[in-house]
């Protein structure tokens, strides 16, 4: 199944990146330059996001950053602080040095300055307004059923076991590891690269009402264990529009 190689993926990628911050940063010494003034965009998320994100931002294990259609929901803010601070219980971890990680503000912006440099592009909403990044009310799990039943069986199947085109996103260990922002992200912009549509496309001429997204998360999320770690990360703030950039 398509869903399990990608998670696999994911689970090499965070082993060889957990590897080789293992020894921390080079001692400072005459012939290494500090990595704190490294500033090079595409070195910076070539060194750090690419094993997770794909090296165009996209193909990669994790939701495609390059994806123009998410550099329309995304603002930079909202980049640099999933960035700086991570998703807790997931595997996108805090990068920055404040948050424990390696970098410093200026790279976290220059990273962010860069993935939205060369790869965004408006033309890939143009004529439409897509939904807004976070929920702007709240879900209802019911609904939600009937939603995924009209806009995501006919890929993923109704049960745990995947379906015809895709793998199983009401499988509790890989709801375990994904936050219901991580999902509404998919649901909005899809995975192209996979051949997974955007919310226009799941039935063709019928894109999906911020409603239907909000309610199809919220379904996905009662099948997430209670013991979950996402669990108990901060939800992402509501009413707060997405869009901006
Ligand atoms: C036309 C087929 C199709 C439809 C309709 C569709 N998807 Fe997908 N989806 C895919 C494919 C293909 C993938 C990538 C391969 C995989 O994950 O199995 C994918 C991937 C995903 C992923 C990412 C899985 C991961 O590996 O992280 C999520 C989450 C997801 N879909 C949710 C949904 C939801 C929710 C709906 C309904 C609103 C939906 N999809 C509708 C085909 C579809
Ligand atoms: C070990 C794998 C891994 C690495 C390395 C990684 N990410 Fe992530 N990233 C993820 C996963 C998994 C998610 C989805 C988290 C969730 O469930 O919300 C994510 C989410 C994100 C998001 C938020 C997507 C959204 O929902 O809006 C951004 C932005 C992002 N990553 C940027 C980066 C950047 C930039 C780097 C490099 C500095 C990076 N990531 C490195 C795995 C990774």
């Amino acid at each position: 199944m398509k869903i399990r190689l990608i998670a696999a993926a994911l689970a090499l990628a965070m082993s060889a990146i957990v590897g080789c911050q293992l020894p921390g940063k080079p001692p400072p010494g005459p012939e290494v330059p500090n990595p704190d003034t490294i500033l090079d965009s595409k070195l910076l998320y070539s060194q750090n996001c690419a094993g997770c994100h794909g090296a165009d931002g996209k193909h990669g294990a994790a939701v495609s950053i390059g994806d123009p259609v998410y550099l329309a929901i995304a603002s930079d803010d909202t980049m640099k602080s999933v960035v700086s601070k991570g998703r807790p219980g997931t595997a996108m971890s805090a990068f920055a040095q404040k948050e424990g990680g390696m970098l410093t503000d200026a790279q976290v912006a220059a990273i962010v300055h860069g993935i939205r440099e060369r790869w965004g592009n408006s033309s890939a909403v143009a004529g439409v307004t897509p939904p807004p990044y976070t929920a702007t009310a709240a879900g209802d799990a019911q609904r939600g059923e009937a939603a995924y039943g009209k806009f995501c069986a006919s890929c993923h199947g109704d049960g745990k076991a995947g379906g015809p085109k895709a793998g199983s996103v009401m499988d509790p260990a890989y709801l375990s590891l994904i936050t219901n922002q991580g999902l509404r992200t998919i649901v909005i912009i899809g995975r192209p690269d996979f051949d997974a549509p955007d919310w226009r496309n799941n039935v063709p001429g019928q894109p999906m009402s911020d409603q239907d997204i909000t309610d199809v998360v919220a379904f996905l999320a009662s099948h997430r264990p209670a013991t979950a770690a996402v669990q108990n990360s901060a939800p992402a703030p509501a009413n707060v529009p997405g869009g901006s950039q």
